[in-house]
């Protein structure tokens, strides 16, 4: 399978490079010859001396090389290890619904030849390396790219130590000290700001004292560069001098590299306004960046006034302490790492506290306020904001969980979360949360009692009815002693879809319609949507004139409410369930019409269960090698969502009778060889194949 398209819609494709680059090439040539032989290659090397950036060159490169692609991971996002494996998952675009994260990934990598790379490991240097380990004992055809200011010491690993660009000595004639690495990166960011500079024979003497000052590494030579906007270049010769403060001319002594980074970051903060450096330290706050509406949400007041967020942001990326990225809803703004550490650093403790405080009341309501169940016409936007912002939501529960007092606000946060990890298959994520939450407040209230029920579903999607029974059990206890009327459908519900994976279909259909009908009486039309949902899809194989019946009642409600992620499962369960009264015309139309808009929005859980039906849909029609081709194309997309037609119920006979046909009627060998070339082709062919278009 060739890799699908980035899962990360939302957010701005890391491997695009925003700024031109430079140099590099014995690096780039070593890593190729040391890649074509070894599996692991880590680049070392301080902050800003440009790993990150050489890593994404060097996947660049090799993008045609590896028949299922490369993958760049970027790590700088998470905090802690513990979600490690489940961001690697999901930065492949695989939902992880299973148990076990791990075993999961390295069994989707074992056949795959890849080069994955994994950027920023310093911080979370353990886990990386037992990931890394497992990875390369279990997939043999996968090639690791990893970036770190430390090595692993992982057996088996190739180091290459990344050096600052090249210096020229400024006795050198011009042309050549236009030629360095250094200088010509200089040069080019200078341009940026100062249209038409260029190293000539009057300033190549000072272009190359500067580099030299600023040792060759790349982050400070960006951060000097854009300082030409305002001064010319021998003020910042002088400025620079004064603030590296270096020993005199001739002196053999000069300070270890990440020494004349700090010093330059400690210039490009003093050149800051007061204003520019609380919103420094203030953004730091912010893994996953922001945009300009939530700064100014955040971090306005206190020292920073009202309207003037967008003037420091402009500021800030003026003296590239901030990168601007475009992204599908406007621009965002953020931090290269050792920036964001070093605002971090200046950050008051008062201004602090009450910056994390704030921090925490916008992502408690932002996620309260953007739940994706809801059926709006927003409800497309809602899932792709949570996407983006899903950094930094880590962080805010992170938060949570760690100061006194706040375990409410983290059970809040967590339990809401599900309507976004379902439709994204991140549950063992969303389950971490959970659970840490439900640990922190064992006192009963309504949002652990919400937090259970959420628990157990992501528990029952995985197939663990063990631990939701329990779960379960406590928050319907809750809901019942406090007549909460609100909270028992969902309860109710989770049961229901617990009963059909347990096996017992009557008791789950019972159970759907009594929430619908529960949810109906307190007006929650998110809750009957999905109670419709369930219904329709669980119900179809035994009740499939019922599941009709709720299907139909799903699409109605999804359209006149203009909800288009819904209206796509809408169309699925009453696509399956008209195929299972036989109307294959209509569940080709619609299962045809949900492919084609779900693989648009690279929504793949739907887009799976989408060409299963398809190919049962083409093995009835006697069509038997395309639907072996088509099953083929499922087969690899059901692995990348970590799930399989047999285990779920509404799939399963169907795929078993449709597997069983097209085998029968092609023969072994015909039927095998359709299903591998469906299974290998990439996700648009599949589409387009299975849809017919
Ligand atoms: N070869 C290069 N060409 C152009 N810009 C570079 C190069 N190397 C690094 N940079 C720039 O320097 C800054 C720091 O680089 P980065 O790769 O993030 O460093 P690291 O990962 O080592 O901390 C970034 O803004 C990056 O774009
Ligand atoms: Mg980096």
């Amino acid at each position: 399978m060739r890799p699908v398209a980035d899962g990360d819609r939302g957010r701005p494709d890391p491997a695009k490079e925003a700024s031109s680059f430079v140099g590099r090439r014995r690096e780039l040539a070593a890593a190729r010859k040391i890649l074509a032989r070894e599996r692991l290659l880590t680049l070392t090397g301080t902050g800003g001396v440009g790993k990150t950036r050489l890593a994404l060159r060097i996947a660049d490169g090799l993008r045609g090389t590896y028949q299922d692609g490369v993958h760049v991971i970027e790590l700088s996002l998470l905090e802690t290890g513990d979600l490690l494996v489940a961001t690697v998952a999901a930065g492949m675009g695989l939902r992880d619904e299973g148990p076990d994260p791990t075993a999961l990934l390295v069994d989707y990598l074992s056949d795959k030849r890849m080069l994955l790379v994994l950027d920023n490991c310093e911080h979370l240097l353990q886990d990386c390396v037992r990931l890394v380990d497992r990875i390369l004992r279990g997939a043999p055809r996968v090639r690791i790219l990893a970036t770190s200011r430390q090595i692993l010491g992982v057996y088996g690993e190739q180091v290459l130590a990344v050096p600052s660009l090249a210096v020229p000595d400024p006795a050198c004639p011009p042309r050549e000290i236009a030629g360095h690495d250094a200088v010509r990166l200089f040069a080019d960011r200078a341009a940026s700001v100062w249209p038409g500079f260029e190293v000539d024979v009057r300033n190549a003497e000072s272009v190359a004292r500067l580099a030299q000052r600023l040792e060759g590494i790349p982050l400070a030579i960006e951060l000097a560069a854009v300082r030409l906007r305002t001064l010319r270049l021998d003020g910042l010769m002088r400025e620079l001098d004064d603030f590296l403060e270096l020993p005199a001319p001739g002196c053999a002594v000069t300070l270890p590299r990440h020494r004349t980074l700090r010093a330059t970051m400690d210039w490009s903060y003093r050149l800051c306004s007061p204003a520019e450096q609380r919103l420094w330290a203030r953004l730091s706050l912010f893994p996953g960046g922001v945009d300009l509406d939530t700064a100014e949400a955040v971090c306005e007041g206190d020292g920073i006034a009202a309207g003037e967020v967008f003037d420091l942001i402009a500021g800030l990326v003026d003296k590239s302490v901030l990168v601007s990225e475009r992204c599908d809803d406007g621009m965002r703004y953020r931090m290269l790492e050792c920036i964001r550490a070093y605002g971090g650093e200046r950050l008051q403790p008062d201004e602090g506290r009450m910056m994390r405080r704030r921090y925490l009341r916008h992502y408690h309501a932002l996620v309260r306020d953007n739940r994706v169940d809801e059926l709006v016409p927003e409800q497309l936007d809602r899932y792709r904001l949570l996407q983006r912002e899903q950094p930094n939501v880590r962080a805010a529960l992170e938060l949570s969980l760690s100061r006194p007092g706040m375990g409410g606000v983290a059970l809040e946060t967590a339990g809401t979360m599900w309507s976004f990890s379902l439709p994204a298959g991140s549950l063992t994520e969303g389950r971490y949360w959970l659970e840490r939450s439900l640990e922190l407040s064992p006192e009963p209230c309504a949002a652990r009692a919400t937090a259970l029920w959420v628990d157990s579903m992501l528990a029952v999607r995985q197939g663990d009815v063990a631990s939701a029974m329990p779960r379960l059990a406590e928050s319907h206890e809750f809901a019942v002693t406090t007549g909460d009327e609100r909270l028992l459908p969902y309860v109710v519900r989770t049961s229901g879809i617990a009963a059909y994976v347990a096996g017992d279909a009557r008791r789950g259909l019972e159970l759907l319609e009594e929430s619908i009908i529960l949810h109906r009486a307190v007006d929650d039309v998110a809750g009957v949507a999905l109670d419709l949902y369930f219904a329709a899809t669980y119900g179809s194989v035994h009740a499939p004139e019922r599941a009709a019946a709720l299907g139909k009642e799903l699409l109605a409600l999804c359209e006149a409410r203009r909800a288009a992620l819904s209206r796509g499962y809408a169309q699925l369960s009453l696509g399956i369930a008209a195929w299972s009264l036989d109307d294959r015309e209509r569940a080709e139309s619609l299962v045809r019409e949900a492919a084609a808009f779900t693989a648009q929005i690279n929504d793949r859980w739907c887009l799976t269960q989408c060409l299963e039906v398809l190919a049962w849909i083409a093995c009835a029609d006697g069509e038997h090698a395309r639907a072996a081709w088509v099953l083929g194309a499922a087969h690899a997309l059901w692995q990348a969502v970590d799930s399989s037609p047999t285990r779920l119920w509404y799939h399963a006979t169907w795929h078993e009778r449709c597997v069983e046909q097209s085998r029968r009627v092609l023969g072994d060998r015909d039927f095998t060889t359709a299903f591998r070339d469906g299974a290998r082709h990439g996700l648009d062919r599949a589409v387009v194949r299975a849809i017919g278009a």
